[in-house]
């Protein structure tokens, strides 16, 4: 059976551009494939705990404490779920130029060495199988053209991220100029719509 793992990371809700996009995704691959199982995170507004003092041994160390254990667990639960997903559909809007801290963070749970990546020889191997992954890119301004390109630290971010695990099959949706106004809002998501529909 074909497993969707869907994250949403923007703190903005229902009204949020990422989450109306990544529901048009996931009902797109629903239809196509109606028995599989879909496992879900918001990020946004359900936040996985940040990495601090008192839990980091639970991702990079040996956990001893009953939070460092815990953390532990969690760390464990997210690769388990990243590890069935066929097909990855992620919300993740421009904050800052980069990701929001609730993405940022989920990965700090799951970049595990040994886990998802190794060191070898050659230098870091990704652990993970290949997989499908829409990935969801909301902006307020223009970044895939123009003065402001030299500025997108979200899309080569998780690029990187992605691709230090092994997953290299990515497939970017853009929905672009979010701060122009309604109607350069309503294309954006018309534009986006349009090239979900080609990939779910
Ligand atoms: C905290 C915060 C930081 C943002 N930083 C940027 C930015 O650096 N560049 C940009 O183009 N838009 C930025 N925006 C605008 C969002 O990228 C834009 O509103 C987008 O639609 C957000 O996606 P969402 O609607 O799914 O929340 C920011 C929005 C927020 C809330």
């Amino acid at each position: 059976m074909k497993t969707i793992l869907v994250l949403n990371s923007s703190v903005m809700q229902g009204d949020s551009v990422s989450n109306i996009l990544v529901e048009e995704a996931v009902a797109g691959l629903l239809e196509k494939y109606p028995e599989a199982e879909v496992i879900r995170h918001d990020l946004g507004t359900n936040p996985i705990p940040h990495l601090d003092s008192a839990n980091v041994a639970g991702v990079r160390g040996v956990p001893k404490t009953e939070t460092e254990i815990a953390t532990r667990a969690l760390s464990d639960k997210l690769i388990a779920e990243l590890r069935s997903a066929d097909t990855l559909v992620i919300g993740a809007p421009m904050y800052n130029f980069s990701i929001p801290t609730g993405l940022r963070s989920w990965f700090d749970y799951v970049l595990r060495a040994g886990e998802t990546f190794q060191y070898t020889e050659q230098g870091p191997q990704g652990l993970l199988d290949n997989k499908q992954v829409i990935l969801i890119e909301s902006r307020g301004g223009l970044y895939s053209e123009g003065p402001a390109q030299a500025m997108d630290f979200q899309e080569p971010y998780l690029r990187t991220l992605f691709g230090f695990i092994g997953l290299k099959n990515i497939n970017f949706v853009h929905a672009e100029k979010i701060g122009f106004g309604p109607e350069a809002r309503q294309a954006a998501l018309a534009e986006a719509k349009e090239r979900i529909a080609t990939l779910s």
